[in-house]
């Protein structure tokens, strides 16, 4: 039997849209194991009752992605899934799922596939690696697709810096987040995420904390999405004033998160207080960055 871990992740870091994110010490555990025949999945944690255990499960489609990429064909399979990362929140579900299926279906076929073509796969799945490349390598990644790969590097989160989310009771697709965006934006919007997002990779390779304010700006996603997520310009402007460094939509939302070095705390109460004054119940947490990304905990 083969167990994964693999960490929640947090994606876009405010401008760096589709290409920057973030490992969090958050994880699911995937279970994987060849049986004689057939297919069972058994789910445990956050939203099992919602998640299928039938061929559309999205851990058995990405292990069934490997399996053919390497003419694997086990007889039957057994998964079982225990959930840590909300489930349609912001906090990179969907990708901790592809990872944990195509890094299990890996180990158990043999370990032919490299990390890049994991990647690969993953983010074929996705769409975009801001969430699948964190949560496979682990860390902050920025990565990109160019010709068919994921091309990405590594930065080593810095000292001291934690998260605080704060997690709304309730769901937003990553489909529904991105129909609110526009087909083009102005020149002068783009221009403001390029230079934010070429600050915030400088900051966190030096660990300069103090350009976040700043760096973490972003006119390309969050002010069309804010509609979807009530009180969000309340519970961010509460955090910077409590002492967040920089406060961001967490992915597509709706999960707001705070990257802070000190009043984590205070951060956290004020963010859960300002969703409650608008009418939203959120359960807050802090989380430190997770400096690995998914990994064989076990092998039995
Ligand atoms: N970059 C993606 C988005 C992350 O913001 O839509 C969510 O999957």
């Amino acid at each position: 039997m083969i167990r994964v871990q693999v960490p929640a992740t947090t994606a876009n870091l405010g401008p760096g849209f589709d290409c920057l994110g973030m490992a969090l010490k958050l994880y699911n555990t995937v279970e994987m194991d060849e049986t004689s025949a057939g297919l069972t999945i058994e789910v445990h944690g956050d939203g099992a009752a919602s998640i299928p255990r039938d061929e559309s499960n999205i851990v058995y489609k990405a292990a069934h992605k490997v399996f053919q990429h390497v003419n694997y064909n086990p007889a039957g399979l057994k998964i079982r899934l225990t959930n840590r990362v909300p489930v349609c929140r912001g906090l990179g579900s969907s990708a901790a799922a592809i990872v944990g299926g195509i890094v299990a279906a890996n180990i158990l076929s043999g370990g032919k596939l490299s990390k890049d073509k994991l990647l690969a796969l993953a983010n074929e799945m996705e769409g975009h690696p801001d969430n699948v490349a964190p949560a496979l390598l682990g860390g902050i990644i920025a990565a990109t697709a160019a010709e068919g790969e994921v091309r990405y590097l590594y930065i080593a989160p810095p000292a001291g810096l934690k998260t605080v989310v704060a997690v709304p009771d309730f769901q937003l697709s990553t489909k529904r987040a991105r129909e609110v965006l526009p087909g083009q934006v102005p020149l002068q919007d783009a221009v403001f995420n390029v230079g934010r997002t070429a600050l915030l990779v400088t900051a966190l390779c030096q660990g300069d904390l103090s350009k976040l304010n700043y760096a973490m700006e972003d006119r390309l996603h969050q002010s069309y999405r804010a509609s979807l997520v009530p009180g969000m310009k309340k519970v961010l402007a509460a955090a910077r004033l409590a002492g967040a460094r920089g406060v961001v939509l967490s992915g597509a939302g709706p999960t707001l998160i705070a990257f802070a070095d000190e009043n984590f705390d205070l951060i956290a109460k004020v963010m859960r207080d300002t969703f409650r004054e608008n009418g939203i119940m959120a359960k807050v947490m802090v989380l430190e960055p997770s400096p690995v990304g998914a990994r064989a905990v076990e092998r039995m």
